[in-house]
């Protein structure tokens, strides 16, 4: 796959999320097979992840899906054809990841996950949200919640011993600089935080490259698709604009060439435009001393709820 420095301008890093996106998008080739095979995909009941899903049981895969929506998952199961599960399970809860992990040991009875695939996202609309443990939503969702389950799965040695992993991100996330668990926004700024999530999944995606080497780990910029993020505007402006977007089935080709090619670097950023991405200099990626105060806050986060139930209902300080 080729290989692409992202720009150090701001403004031709916007560029490269839209600009000519389609004909500059990878598409995913039908082989190698995945047969025998088993990924375990979060969010994976619309948009990229749907089409993800659905990439993975065309080449053989047998599919978990971690999604909260049950009467959903009921309407997609019938449209979805290969060896397809279904877990229970809500990222932004503390109580229902560990649920779900129960029900993650008896679909796997005894077999481990080949690759899991960080893929579920979600921004706030209006004001600061927060989860029932009382972290702000953004951060519970598509961070702490990706940390728990791979923290959970790894404990329990649900991961086969060279599992792949994949975070995806989204490169808006080079405009914020920090990502934390009580960060309080005032007005329609759901948008920041979703960034800093996303920078947090990069920091996330890092750290697990050094402290996991056991792993193989990837960190997927998808391509910018109108779906549920940002999806639904019904604007002149907003349909032409969409017109320069990818679909879903577009957007889920970087996850399943990442999953399913032989040259993909270990601990490498893939984009859905530039391929093998290397960062700039100037990236916040480099900030090792916010990253490290970010892992620490997300390990205390999952040790102390772990030791001390009532620690999950503590309020947004
Ligand atoms: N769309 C874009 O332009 C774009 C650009 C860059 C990166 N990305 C990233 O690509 C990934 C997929 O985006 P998308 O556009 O396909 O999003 P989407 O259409 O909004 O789908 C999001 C998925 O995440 C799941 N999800 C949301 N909150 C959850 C929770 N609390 N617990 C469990 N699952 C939850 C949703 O499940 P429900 O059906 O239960 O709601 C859904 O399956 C995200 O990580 C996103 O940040 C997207």
């Amino acid at each position: 796959m080729k290989a692409n420095k992202i720009p150090e301008s701001k403004f031709k890093r916007i560029l490269c999320w839209t600009w000519r996106q389609k004909s500059r998008t990878n598409i995913c080739p039908d082989s190698p097979s995945l047969e025998g095979k088993i990924v375990a995909i979060t969010g994976g009941t619309r948009g990229i992840g749907l089409e993800t899903v659905k990439g993975l049981l065309k080449r053989g895969a047998e599919v978990i899906v971690l999604s909260r929506n049950k009467k959903k998952d009921k309407n997609i199961i019938r449209e979805l054809r290969g060896k397809v599960y279904f877990v229970s399970l809500d990222l932004g809860n503390i109580k229902s990841i560990r649920n779900s992990i129960e029900k993650l040991e008896d679909v796997l009875m005894g077999r481990e996950i080949d690759v899991l695939i960080n893929n579920a996202g979600m921004a706030v609309k209006g004001e600061t949200q927060v989860s029932p443990q009382g972290y702000e939503l953004s951060y519970a969702v598509n961070v702490l919640g990706h940390h728990i389950l791979f923290q959970e799965c790894h404990r329990k040695s649900l991961l086969s011993e060279n599992a792949h992993i994949i975070a995806v991100t989204g490169d808006i996330y080079f405009l914020e600089d920090d990502c934390t668990a009580n960060f309080v926004y005032i007005g329609n700024k759901g948008v920041n935080a979703y960034s800093r999530s996303k920078l947090g999944v990069m920091w996330w995606a890092r750290k697990i490259y050094n402290l996991y080497p056991q792993y193989k780990i990837n960190i997927v910029h998808p391509g910018v698709i109108p779906m549920g993020l940002g999806a639904n505007q019904k604007s002149i402006f907003s349909r032409l604009l969409s017109k320069a977007l990818l679909t879903p089935k577009e957007g889920a080709q970087t996850t399943l060439i990442c999953v399913t090619q032989a040259d993909i670097e270990n601990g490498a950023y893939y984009h859905n435009a530039l391929g093998k991405a290397t960062l700039p200099e100037s990236d916040p990626v480099f900030n090792l001393e916010k990253a490290d105060k970010f892992w620490n806050e997300l390990e205390d986060i999952y040790t102390n709820s772990y030791k001390n139930d009532f620690s999950l209902d503590r309020a947004l300080a």
